[in-house]
């Protein structure tokens, strides 16, 4: 695998009984860079998703990541690959009993050697990060909508992933919490992250993906810089950038 790439995806395919959700789905994430994620409903962006962080297993093809195949690990190695790769989930799933900071906490103590000490400087530079200072001793469901997903967000990337999943991290969020969230993703990316944002927010991926790649009936139908598939003639992805194709 060439060094700039960060993890690769070839010819997985997947289906669940009869329904065939992917037929052959491939796709290279290069360091440093941003792949927005798009698809009509049910296309199979969250099994995609899923299936990199081996909470899904594909029935064929590879997901290459650090020289080793990911579809083909126990699950035991596959705990040590998940503090790699971070996942955002949509509900931001944090820990309804725990305040905000020992849900940012949880993973540096569970995972790491560091003094609470540092754990204690890293939860302050991460609440500073996602405008939420301030917000330590809350708990979840003391918190906006907008504060439990970036809260969540801030969980799923402390440990500093190599790469990170985001799940439709706008869903539901209004246009000034979306923005909130969409600022932080791009502090993380300005820090180097690698990724993969699954949304429908298509001005959003717009504003901070390197590239967009479209899932259309179980493969990748394109994979682009912004520029080309803003500009694109294909009727498919004029459809579907316009908002037409994924009612
Ligand atoms: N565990 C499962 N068992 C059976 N079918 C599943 C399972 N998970 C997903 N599916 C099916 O696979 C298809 C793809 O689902 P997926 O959740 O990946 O879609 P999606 O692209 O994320 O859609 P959305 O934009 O609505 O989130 C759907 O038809 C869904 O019903
Ligand atoms: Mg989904």
């Amino acid at each position: 695998m060439e060094t700039n790439v960060a993890l690769e995806i070839r010819n997985i395919a997947k289906a669940f009984g009869e329904k065939q959700v992917h037929t052959g789905v491939s796709l290279k994430l290069t360091r440093g860079e941003l792949v927005g994620l798009f698809g009509g409903s049910g296309t199979g962006k969250s099994v995609l998703i899923r299936s990199i962080i081996g909470l899904e297993r594909p029935d064929s093809g590879e997901i290459w990541f650090e020289g080793q195949d990911l579809t083909k690990l126990s699950e035991r190695n596959l705990t040590a690959i998940r503090r790699k790769i971070g996942f955002v989930f949509q509900n931001g799933a944090l820990f309804d009993s725990m305040s905000v900071e020992d849900n940012l906490a949880y993973p540096l103590r569970e995972h790491t050697q560091l003094s609470e000490l540092e754990i204690q400087e890293r939860v302050e530079r991460m609440l500073t990060l996602i405008d939420m200072k301030g917000s330590n001793l809350l708990l979840p469901n003391e918190l906006s909508g907008g504060m439990q997903k970036r809260a969540g967000m801030a969980r799923a990337t402390i440990l500093e992933p190599e790469i990170i999943l985001f799940d439709e991290p706008t869903a539901g969020l209004d246009p000034v919490n979306t923005k909130r969230l969409v600022d932080n993703v791009r502090k993380l990316k300005e820090k180097g992250m690698t990724g993969i944002f699954v949304t429908h927010d298509i001005p959003a991926a717009f504003e901070i993906c390197d590239k967009i790649a479209l899932l259309k009936d179980g493969k990748i139908y394109a994979f682009e810089t912004v520029d080309v598939i803003r500009r694109s003639t294909d009727s498919f992805i004029q459809s579907f950038v316009q908002g037409a194709a994924h009612k």
